[in-house]
This record gives structure tokens, sequence and C-alpha cells, in this order.
């Protein structure tokens, strides 16, 4: 076993394969000229739709985009409340400020790290009152309205949405799905529905095409999917400075388009990305399997049976974060961790009032996560490499040696 370095992620090798391909796209592209919107991103769009099994997809410049135009089109408005959670990149609650909306939290699901269905309702019940004849919902203390959830779908795993239709429905609040980082994740809806795709069971959902993600492109991407006609129009509008003719402007908008050479690469990627998130499921089990003789000092991600994740992130949690991120470093293996501050802590929101305490479980998840080297065509042999040095530095296992043979032994069971 060699003793190259492992990066947290390799964008490199993924790319090497679709080079033909990528300048045939642009070769298309500068023949026409034709840079933004056009055939290239309507192709895109019909075919992410299906992919997200949605009705509507509406390209835009980055998941940001996405999210801050889909809650505008959904009919957010200055002074609202829009509840998310603070384990997410800032991204989430930055579009919720952006549309005018004031960002609030619930915590997380211990073993999930993503939004608890039981705190949103709690948060609901006991913060918030009902106006029957308004029918919305006010916070008690500010008297805002809450007016939206944004569940955010973390390191490819989808949020229990069942409760969480449930409770939007019952409060009548909008559901933006932030579905950045689930490209392809699925979810058992028992609400008679079977499984469903990620972007598909809210009123809109957001997604990034930022590199690193599942679907990635070569540069800023993203789109909303939607089920709704209107919305899907509105969200077209916005994106394009309000205009449905050119210098014809029903509102004003926004310069949030999506590139045509980008569309073009995301289609030619999105042909890989079932065969591609099936690979990660494969390095995930895997991991799984190599780390079972581990004690309760190293948590493994958790999948519920109402889950297909596919795994963006390989999320551990480990109780001494430093020294085992620098013991992993320093054996040339790549590490990540998200997010490193709980989102109602972080600077930007001081002025929302809020202390340590308030949300132990995203605080506690905070300072434990550990992301792995995660990506498809990590090898048996880079991932024995990955598990060894984790074991060795958790100081888990007597014998903390596996060798390749014992790794791909422990994977065929
Ligand atoms: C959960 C989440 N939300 C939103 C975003 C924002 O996407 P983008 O970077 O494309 O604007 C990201 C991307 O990093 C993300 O991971």
């Amino acid at each position: 076993m060699g003793n190259e370095k492992i990066p947290f992620l390799d964008l490199v090798t993924v790319h090497r394969g679709l080079q033909g391909e990528f300048i045939e796209i642009l070769k298309a592209a500068l023949k026409t000229a034709g840079f933004i919107g056009g055939p290239m991103v309507r192709e895109f769009e019909q075919d992410f739709a299906e992919f997200c099994e949605s009705r509507f997809c509406v390209g835009v410049g980055s998941g940001t985009d996405a999210l801050r135009l889909a809650l505008i089109a959904a009919g957010i408005r200055t002074g609202d409340i829009v509840v998310t959670v603070p384990n997410t990149f800032i991204a989430t609650t930055e579009a919720i400020s952006q549309a005018g909306a004031r960002p609030d939290f619930v915590d997380i699901e211990e073993r999930t790290y993503t939004m608890d269905p039981a705190k949103l309702r709690q948060y609901l019940e006991a913060k918030c009152t009902w106006d029957k004849k308004l029918k919305r919902v006010f916070h008690r203390e500010t008297g805002n309205p809450v007016t939206a959830v944004v569940p955010v779908h973390l390191y490819g795993q989808m949020v229990d949405m069942d409760p969480i239709l449930d409770i939007a429905a019952q409060y009548n609040l909008k559901i933006i799905e932030d579905a950045c980082q689930a490209h392809g994740a699925r979810y058992f809806s028992k609400r008679g529905e079977g499984w469903r795709t990620a972007g598909s069971m809210g009123h809109a959902a957001a997604f990034s095409f930022y590199p690193g993600k599942n679907l990635g492109a070569c540069g800023e991407a993203g789109a909303i999917t939607t089920n709704d006609e209107q919305l899907a129009q509105t969200c077209r509008l916005l994106r394009d400075h309000g205009q449905s003719k050119k210098f014809f402007h029903d509102v004003e908008g926004y310069n949030g388009r999506l590139d045509a050479i980008q569309a073009g690469f995301l289609r030619a990627k999105l042909r890989h990305l079932k065969k591609w998130n099936e690979q990660r499921r494969e390095v995930a089990e895997r991991y799984n399997k190599m780390f079972a003789g581990a004690d309760g000092s190293l948590v493994l991600p958790h999948q519920p049976d109402w889950s297909r994740s596919v795994y963006h992130l390989y999320v551990v949690r480990v109780t001494d974060r430093v020294r085992i991120q620098k013991h992993l470093d320093e054996a040339g293996i790549g590490t990540g961790i998200h997010y490193p501050i709980a989102l109602h802590l972080a600077r930007p929101y001081e002025w929302l009032g809020f202390h340590p305490g308030d949300f132990p479980i995203a605080e506690q998840a905070a300072s434990q996560i550990l992301s792995l080297p995660m990506f498809p065509g990590l090898s048996l042999d880079q991932q024995t490499r990955v598990v060894n040095e984790v074991l060795k530095s958790v100081k888990v296992m007597h014998n903390t040696n596996l060798s390749r043979d014992d790794a791909s032994a422990a994977c065929d069971h």
C-alpha cells in the first residue's frame, strides 16, 4: 500500500474521462455564441426535473441563488420568519436574510444531524400563536409571521419529511427544501407515495452544482425544482431581471442565470450521476463494515430505513477531533468539518441574540463531526489506509492494522 496523499475529494480523476465530451460542448457553444440561456439550459432543466421526479426545473447561477429566488417566489416577504437548522452551510440563512426574512432555528436530530420534526412542532406550539382569521402563525415575542421552513437534506441524506409536511400543512407554512447536498437522495413517504426524490416534496427545492457536489459544474451553478408552474414561472422572471421579454420588466429581479456551457457540462455529467451515487453508497458501506469493530468513541453515520442517502459526505463523530484530524493530516489524509460553528452562534447572527446551549445537539455535533474522504473512485487501498489511521488515532481497537485482505474480507460479509 503506497503512502501517497489521499485527498478529501478527488475532482481531477472524474473529469479526465469527460474531456472529449466537454470539448464538444464548448465547440457547440462557440459555434452559436449562445452563452446565456438557450437550448443547452432548457435541455438540462428538462433532464434534471425528470431526475428529481419534479415537474419543473429552473437553472440559476448557484445554490444560494436557488434558495433566495425560491423563497421570494414562494411569497416570503420582508419581516417574515423562516425556520431552519443551525447545522448547515451559511448559504441557507444568507438566502433567508436576502429574501428579507429573519432566520430562526430549531435543533437537529442527534443521529441524522438534520431537522428534528418534533423540535419544529415544539417551536410552533411553544413560541408561536395561530391566528385563526389570518390562517397564519405568529412568533409571540417578535410578532413576526412565521411563513416558511427550510429543511436541509444534509450530507446526502433527506430530512424526515412526512412529519414536516404535516406540520407545514397544519400551520400554513411553505417548505423550501435545501437539497444542495442531496442530488438523487430518496425518502420513503408513508403518506402512500412510496419512495420520493429530493427536490420533489416541498413547494420548491434548491440545488447547488458547486464543483464538489454529487453533481458539480466546472464553475458556479444551481437550480430550483418545483411542481408548481406559477412558482417556476416567477423564478424564471426573477433570475433574469424580472423580464418576460427583453427589456420588458414585470418585476425587479436579479442576475441569477445559469451559463449555457455549465448547463451543457451538467447535462453530460447527469448521465453518470446514478452510477456515481451508487459508488458513493458502496464506499459508505465499505467504511461501515471496516469500522464495525470500533467502540462508541467513533460514531458512524446513521441511515434510517426510510432513507437512501447519496453520501455527499461521510461524517463520523469523535470526541477528540483536533488530535484525530492532526493525526490524519500528518498521515496525508484529507478531512473536512461540515460545519465547525452552529450558525446561531456565528458572528453574522449575533444580532439574533442566541447563546451557547440554545441548540445543544447542533452545538455538540459542530464540535465533534469529522468528514472523511468520500468520492466515487476512492479505492479499497485508499480506504483501508484511511480506516487504519482513524482507528489508530481513536485508539479503539487493539489490533489497529487492517491489511488490505482483512479489509476486503470484512467487506465481503
Ligand atoms: C446545504 C447548502 N446550502 C446551500 C449551499 C449554497 O450553494 P452554492 O455554493 O452553490 O451557492 C450549499 C453549497 O455549498 C450547501 O451545502
